[in-house]
């Protein structure tokens, strides 16, 4: 897709369809009122017929009377107050899914006077709606199918319209706007393909291929290496499944080298190809989704290579444990203990709270690698998808001052995180007899005690991200199909590109 920013007036730019945004109830004056009168005054119409009274993302695509464009597609932006950077990037997406299973070979959208809304201006929207149309061309069905006729179009040419507006520094924003787009979808393609096609021996050579494309440096973890290791957890969950387990490592700069923030900063991803809970074993209810339990894992890789695209050379660690967890004659049992990493003792009492003893050899590894900072993020508890639904990703971190950078970088990206307090009187929940602590503890109060269980593996700043409930949408939305959404990717390219070495 070519990308371009042109400093003509709307209504002069030639395209299959311009994208026109809506914000609050406008009264069709200045270049709206313009673009309005060329066409034929169709979006005054539109307007007073309640068409952008409904949700923001609602949309109606036009015939564009005089206007040098085809067709227009006036979508609403929702009350002024409420843009948000997130709300660029949807914007973005929305259109381009609007625009599924038609002829469009170039679009334009119109920037307007969005950057009004959002920190960084012009250049921020110009970024945030190139990133959030290469995000809308994701389309799951397509993944195992060619002759899918609903996508939503592959464009040759994506054109920003910006009056007046410096467009060298607008493509340059668009340009890294793109490239995260596709790192989201990277992460998303790979995420929503099935079990039986990514298991971890495949999702590590995916990790190879994408290592080998841009020069990142890779180690894959195999069982006895990891007994070696001690990794007793991971080696626990990994041992029901005929699939071997995999730890995923991959790297960038300059060996043990710290980053422009003077850390050496690691990303840890829950890679469970599958989870059946094993022998605590699940519901038959919704049980397919639990193949893209792997998603912390999908999304870690695709943040290291888009990293490695827009500065390369920024140090960087990523781990990716890959399990499947599956009940058979050598799973782990409940009541089986094992020994961590660190030496702790775990009395694993829940097969199916695997996640945490993947992450927690994991985040120990990360340590002896000389990790400084480290976020970990996973599909790792039904009770944040309760609590929170599928808009708002549970955060917990400590130092608060670690947590607080992560936040920012999350902000910088247009996703949205709620802090949640590792409360220490939930600590005795995870009492065993036999072993350090068990697994899990009472449902009251467990997602604390998921985080508390993590933090028994870490010695240096760390952040949890628990993504149940954003990873993948049930339904589809204006937005996004259903499947992976790819959040938080963007977050955490932010957060390693400000040790970024080179400028990004
Ligand atoms: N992968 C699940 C969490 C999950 C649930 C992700 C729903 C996405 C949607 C995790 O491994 C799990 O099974 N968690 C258990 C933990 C419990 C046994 C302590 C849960 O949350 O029910
Ligand atoms: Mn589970
Ligand atoms: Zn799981």
């Amino acid at each position: 897709m070519q990308l371009r920013v042109v400093g003509d007036q709307p209504w002069d730019v030639p395209a299959d369809v311009l994208v026109v945004p809506i914000v609050g109830q406008p009264a069709f004056e200045g270049p709206l009122g313009e673009l309005n009168k060329r066409a034929g005054g169709e979006l005054a119409a539109m307007a007073a017929f309640g068409e952008f009274k409904s949700d923001r993302y609602a949309t109606v695509l036009a015939a564009s009377g005089e206007l040098a464009a085809g067709r227009v597609l006036a979508i609403s932006a929702g009350e002024p107050d409420a843009i948000t950077r997130q709300v660029i990037v949807r914007l973005g997406s929305t259109v381009e899914r609007r625009l599924a299973g038609r002829t469009v070979r170039s679009m334009a959208v119109w920037l307007s006077d969005l950057g009004a809304h959002v920190q960084g201006g012009a250049e921020a929207v110009a970024e945030l709606v190139a990133r959030g149309v290469v995000e809308g061309q994701f389309e799951p069905a397509t993944i195992y199918r060619t002759d899918y006729k609903g996508a939503p179009p592959e464009l040759d040419e994506l054109i920003l319209v910006a009056p007046g507006a410096n467009s060298a520094a607008l493509l340059n924003a668009a340009e890294r706007g793109v490239i995260i787009g596709e790192g989201a979808n990277l992460a998303r393609r790979l995420d929503n393909r099935a079990a039986n096609d990514v298991t971890p021996e495949v999702l590590a050579g995916e990790a190879r291929a994408l290592a080998e494309k841009y020069g990142l440096s890779i180690d894959v973890l195999d069982p006895a290496r990891a007994a070696e290791l001690g990794m007793g957890m991971f080696l626990a969950v990994g041992s029901g499944s005929d699939n071997p387990p995999r730890m995923i490592v991959l790297r960038s700069g300059a060996e043990g080298a710290k980053d422009a923030a003077g850390r050496r900063l690691a990303l840890i991803g829950k890679g469970v190809c599958f989870d059946s809970g094993g022998i605590s074993i699940k519901p038959a209810a919704s049980m397919e989704e639990m193949k893209m339990d792997k998603t912390g894992a999908c999304t870690v890789i695709a943040a290291i290579t888009t990293v490695a695209r827009l500065a390369p050379g920024t140090p960087l660690t990523v781990i990716a444990p890959a399990v499947e967890n599956m009940p058979g004659s050598h799973s782990a049992r409940p009541g089986d203990i094992v020994k961590a990493m660190n030496g702790k003792t775990v009395d694993i009492i829940n097969t199916d709270a695997e996640g945490r003893l993947i992450l927690g050899d994991a985040l120990c590894y990360a340590e002896k690698l000389g990790a400084t900072h480290m976020v970990d993020i996973a599909t790792l508890t039904g009770a944040v998808v309760r609590a929170l639904g599928d808009q708002m990703t549970g955060a917990f971190g400590t130092p608060q001052a670690w947590y607080d950078e992560v936040a920012t970088a999350g902000e910088r990206a247009g996703e949205r995180y709620w802090q949640l307090p590792m409360i220490e009187e939930y600590r005795p929940g995870l009492d065993s007899h036999y072993a350090d602590f068990t697994n899990t503890g009472p449902a009251d109060g467990g997602i604390i005690r998921s985080a508390l269980f993590l933090r028994e593996f870490t010695t240096v700043p760390w952040v949890h991200l628990d993504i149940a409930g954003t990873a993948y949408f049930r339904k589809k939305t204006p937005y996004a199909p259903a499947g992976a959404t790819g959040v938080s990717h963007a977050t955490l390219v932010e957060l390693a590109l400000t040790g970024a070495i080179r400028s990004a």
